[in-house]
């Protein structure tokens, strides 16, 4: 966010900064250093944090302008909503050259990116059917895949064995079964098999990850996890007449008619609804952050609102999952609704020495760090530029409705931002990654294994919710042919 620029904003508010700190010393926590010193140190510290993310992000770029990239041919498999945001953070990295898409929609989608590629001056050839993109389109190294969940499997295996690498999207198969035999394919192949967890390379979840949970420990031991995804409710899905696909080639294609073709995402065998669609991404940070994967899932949901006609998967669900952390045992609750957006999407870790409210969105929630009042000063790691000073709350309309405060309750927390805001497109990292990865100078931030353990925790939500029971998970059941 460029209101949370160190540059733009760091004059001001450490004006700000020195008129509260008079009054109010014991919020900020800042014994040892003279405020403003620290605050300007610390100011500088933040920007060169932020800075050396942001060099990161674009030394890629740098290095194909030296013509240091190699150059790496590339297809698109489904070139629905999200193949078109993938290929506009593609055309953002160095280096590569469109050669195919592949789409069903042909009149629609399928012209729609290919038209566009063109534009750009790649030359691109548009097919169908991917197994005749596969042998026709020989100088491929990589295949990006955006279709339907229920396809991922087959398409993402075909083109490992075909020698590709491949980036596919999540969630990363919608059975068990199809996500277990990606794992065995990249195993067996070799290849490269990226999972659509973008947040695993976003720099912002990445500085948490490292830097504030395992490196300076700001939150203690976390004992429970809140996050939501909450959804306004949305129309349906759907198509102009002239651009229906003919009932032929749904049908050969696993649909039944065109709404389903156009809302896949509620339909059972096609997709897994909201809590698959959009859990699974937030779940995937509750592992990744815990350090561990669930051992028990308790869930309820159901269609509460929607056409059960046109919705078959629950557009309400409530989960909590219990962990065994390597600090202890942990609960961390999530939920997922359509039918009223209030307060959007984020996720929060409670330690008992702070609490971090992180999300992907650079908008809303994109990263506060609550200071516990019994835990130990922050003052090191503001100096070093990981957090930012505390933010002084606004002034309350002391008296004005009248209201008289319990003596009991607990002080408000410090607060203080995560001083890292991403610039790019929020898949070019991952993408990225994956591309460096393909030209030798990277490891996956998100490989089949890792989209795998995701698969197993987010997919037996909806099995919780039909058995109507806690359901375990047994250590092994996340693990592919007994390896880690
Ligand atoms: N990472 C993220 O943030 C994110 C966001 C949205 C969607 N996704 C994922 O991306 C994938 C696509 O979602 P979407 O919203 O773009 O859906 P979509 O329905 O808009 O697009 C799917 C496209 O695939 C094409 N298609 C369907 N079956 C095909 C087949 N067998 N062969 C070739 N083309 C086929 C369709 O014609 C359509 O153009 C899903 O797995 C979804 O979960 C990820």
């Amino acid at each position: 966010m460029a209101g949370e620029d160190g540059k733009d904003k760091a004059a001001p508010a450490a004006a700000e900064g020195q008129r509260k700190l008079d009054r109010r010393d014991v919020l900020m926590g800042l014994s040892t250093v003279p405020a403003l010193g620290l605050f300007g140190y610390a100011w500088r510290k933040q920007n060169q944090v932020k800075q050396a993310a942001a060099q990161a992000a674009v030394a890629p770029r740098e290095a194909a302008a030296a013509g240091d990239v190699k150059e790496v041919n590339v297809a698109l498999l489904g070139a629905g909503a999200q193949g078109q945001v993938l290929t506009e953070a593609m055309q953002r990295i160095p280096g590569l050259r469109f050669r195919a898409v592949c789409d069903i929609w042909t009149e629609y989608n399928q012209r729609r990116v290919v038209n566009t590629l063109k534009r750009y001056g790649h030359e691109v050839n548009g097919y169908v059917d991917y197994r005749e993109m596969l042998d026709k389109e020989p100088a491929i190294e990589a295949v990006i895949i955006a279709t339907p969940d229920f396809w991922h499997a087959e398409h993402a295996i075909a083109c490992l064995k075909a020698g590709k690498h491949v980036y596919c999207e999540k969630e990363m198969s919608n059975t068990l079964e199809g996500a277990r035999n990606m794992v065995l394919a990249a195993r067996e192949t070799g290849k490269l098999l990226q999972i659509g967890h973008q947040r695993r390379s976003n720099p912002r979840y990445i500085h948490c990850h490292d830097k504030l949970l395992r490196e300076a420990n700001l939150l203690g031991r976390i004992v429970t996890v809140n996050g939501q995804w909450n959804r306004a409710v949305a129309a349906d899905l759907g198509a102009p007449e002239r651009y229906a696909i003919p009932q032929a080639t749904l049908t050969q294609f696993g649909f039944k008619d065109m709404h389903q073709f156009r809302n896949w995402r509620w339909y059972k065998g096609l997709g897994g609804g909201p809590i698959v669609d959009l859990g699974s991404h937030q779940l995937d940070i509750y592992s990744w952050f815990l350090g561990s994967n669930p051992t028990h899932v308790t869930a309820s949901g159901g269609l509460l609102y929607h056409d059960p006609a046109t919705h078959e998967w629950y557009d309400t669900v409530m989960v909590i999952f219990d962990y065994m952390t390597p600090a202890g045992p942990a609960k961390a609750y999530y939920q997922t609704q359509t039918t009223n957006g209030s307060q959007g999407y984020f996720e929060t870790f409670m330690g008992d020495q702070g609490t971090l409210l992180i999300s992907e969105s650079e908008l809303n929630n994109p990263g506060s760090i609550y200071r516990d009042p019994n835990a130990p000063a922050w003052d090191a790691w503001i100096q070093k530029g990981y957090i930012s000073a505390p933010v002084v709350p606004e002034e309350k309309e002391e008296g004005a409705s009248g209201a008289i405060a319990d003596v009991r309750e607990s002080a408000a927390p410090d607060r203080h931002k995560v001083p890292i805001t991403l610039t790019d497109p929020y898949h070019q990292p991952h993408l990225q990654n994956f591309f460096d990865a393909v030209r030798g100078k990277a490891t996956l931030n998100c490989p089949a294994e890792v989209g795998y353990e995701s698969a197993v925790a987010v997919l037996k939500v909806n099995e919780a919710i039909e058995a109507n029971a806690r359901l375990a998970f047994r250590p092994e059941d996340f693990r592919v042919g007994g390896t880690a």
